[in-house]
């Protein structure tokens, strides 16, 4: 078993499963298709069998295939750790800290890793962003060190560190006439032309367990793959919304009413989640401790000003 494979080829082997194609992982390795394919195939002669087969223009990995990428992986992450360990051991906190947020967590998490940096300089960040469903399926890939939610998903095993409070509030265009008319029942807030995030993402998730709860329906006008989007469309006057705090605290409110609407804000909260049996390497224990210690409060305070 100890000739099972090289570092190179277990490299190539887990770029060909990740972009799921031998062009496009050649591309970001910067090899040619031909040493790519060799690789790979003298990966397959090691261990006597084929790692994938060609299905139209589709990679389908095989069992065995799916094997090693398993092993690539933990193989590959136990050297990247042993690296930030024997920095740790020179005194120095250095190595990549990977991290995978869902993207209305990508408004504040910059601010936490911006303070962090600062306290550790040597360290780099590997920042994916998805939607809540993207980022479950990287967290079936195990490939990160923490992964960022406010919605968790229920049937995974997760060690969950509850983090900041992330509360989704109704939005609208700053003249619209609900705007001053004081608190307003959900039921008439969820008449208005309702503007949606997509499927797969925590906000709508969030939305929609709220409201059915009650047993109101929204009138949803629109589905819209952005948070952005969305705060330009109600801006325009499209509609109105329900987002994150933070998208508007961070990212701009200009143009933008919060309305009072009764049963809002949904209340809801970021967790920081990880996967309990993945050993963490020196820079996520860094990071983890920084959170606990300093970066929530900070990061607590800094919102409260935002909000002011
Ligand atoms: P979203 O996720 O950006 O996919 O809406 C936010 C969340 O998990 O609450």
């Amino acid at each position: 078993m100890t000739r099972v494979g090289t570092l190179r080829q277990f490299e190539i082997l887990l770029a060909v499963y990740q972009q799921g194609s031998i062009t496009a992982a050649s591309q970001t390795l910067h090899l040619t298709q031909p040493t790519v394919s060799m690789q790979l195939k003298k990966l397959s002669d090691s261990v006597g069998a084929p790692l994938y087969d060609t299905i139209g223009k589709k990679l389908v990995f095989t069992e065995v295939g799916l094997a090693l990428v398993a092993t690539a992986r933990e193989v590959l992450a136990s050297i990247d750790r042993l690296g930030m360990t024997l920095a740790d051991l020179q005194g120095m906190k250095a190595g990549t800290l990977k991290l995978a947020v869902v993207t209305t967590a990508k408004y504040f998490i910059p601010h936490l890793l911006g303070n962090f940096l600062q306290h550790y300089p040597k360290v780099d960040v590997d920042f994916k962003v998805g939607n809540r469903q993207q980022i479950i399926e990287s967290l079936h890939a195990g490939e990160h060190d923490f992964y960022v939610f406010s919605h968790p998903p229920e049937d995974q095993e997760l060690a969950l560190h509850q983090f900041v409070p992330n509360p989704l509030v109704a939005i609208a265009p700053q003249d619209h006439p609900l705007a001053n008319q004081g608190i307003l029942s959900l039921e008439r807030f969820a008449q208005e032309p309702f503007l949606m995030r997509e499927l797969g993402s925590g906000t709508r998730h969030a939305i929609e367990r709220h409201l059915q709860k009650r047993g109101i329906a929204l009138n949803v006008k629109m589905t819209i793959e952005s948070n952005e989007a969305i705060k330009h469309s109600v801006m325009s006057g499209l509609g109105v919304s329900i987002l994150s705090q933070h998208t508007l605290s961070f990212g701009g409110s200009q143009g933008l009413v919060a309305l009072p609407v009764s049963e809002l804000p949904i209340n809801t909260q970021w967790f920081l989640a990880r996967l309990p049996n993945k050993q963490l390497s020196v820079v996520a224990n860094t990071f983890l401790d920084y959170v606990e210690q300093q970066g929530r409060r900070q990061l607590i305070a800094e919102m409260a000003s935002q909000n002011a």
